[in-house]
């Protein structure tokens, strides 16, 4: 699944619908609201990156966070963004943008999420790296960026990527598949792409797009998330870096 492809699934009206119930139901995570609470202040400019149809960008909204600019380059996601800001009389900017070819200026940014690990559904490491050499380049010096990541190891037990190892070995793994990490499951509405790093890979990554880690710590590390919150996402892993302030 290639990256028009799974723009393709985002936009699928059943998808926006589970994500306009989720900015509805579900909110904030309790872990996102301890983390965001922390990294970032009301007065900040913040960059939020496949925010779906905001979720996070209207959690921060209801915190107080005033200048907060969310995009996604699935263009339904971003009309119910829009219409649910209507709603809520909020004043989120959302765009229709890449995170791969963001359109703002060098050094605009106070912070900078790819939440619920968003990042990881950009296919091809290159492309990962190329989305985290753009949000580096768009915040300013000293501002922090937080994103997620499924680690692959403690969520998806050895014996699957051992035998996905040995297809590999075989090169008779999916054709779709590029890297190994990918990971394809089927949801209800089709198959969905996500690649799960190594925490090796990330933070090669993340030092070769200039960037240094702050923290790094399990969702389960700092609270026990209610079952609304469970049931609609997995444990996963934050990512707390920052862009260092120049010499
Ligand atoms: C797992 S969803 C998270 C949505 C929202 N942040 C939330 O937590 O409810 C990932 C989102 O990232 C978006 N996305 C994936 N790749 C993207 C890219 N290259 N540029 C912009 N958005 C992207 C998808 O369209 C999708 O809405």
């Amino acid at each position: 699944m290639k990256g028009d492809t799974i723009k393709a699934y985002f936009n699928q009206d059943a998808v926006v619908e589970d994500y306009v119930s989720a900015t509805n139901r579900v909110g904030l995570w309790q872990s996102e609201k301890i983390v965001f609470r922390q990294i970032f202040s009301p007065e900040q400019r913040i960059l939020e990156l496949g925010c779906g149809t905001g979720r996070i960008a209207q959690g921060l909204w209801k915190l107080g966070f005033r200048d907060i600019t969310a995009i996604d380059f699935a263009p339904r996601m971003v009309e119910e963004a829009q219409r649910i800001n209507g709603v809520l009389n909020a004043g989120v900017n959302f765009q229709v943008a890449d995170a791969c070819a963001l359109p703002f200026e060098d050094q605009s940014f106070d912070g900078a999420i790819f939440g619920f690990n968003g990042l990881m559904q950009i296919p091809k490491r290159e492309n990962r790296r190329i989305a985290m050499r753009g949000i580096f380049q768009v915040l300013k010096p000293g501002a922090t960026f937080c994103f997620t990541t499924h680690d692959r190891g403690p969520f998806l037990n050895n014996d699957f990527w051992d035998k996905e190892q040995s297809a590999w070995d075989e090169g008779v793994q999916h054709p779709d598949i590029d890297e190994f990490g990918d990971l394809y499951y089927e949801s209800p509405h089709g198959r969905l792409f996500i690649h799960t790093p190594t925490f090796d890979e990330i933070s090669e990554d993340l030092n070769q797009s200039g960037f240094k880690v702050y923290a790094t710590f399990f969702r389960w590390d700092i609270c026990q998330e209610p079952e609304i919150v469970r049931e609609f996402s997995d444990e996963c892993r934050f990512w707390i870096v920052h862009r260092p302030q120049e010499a």
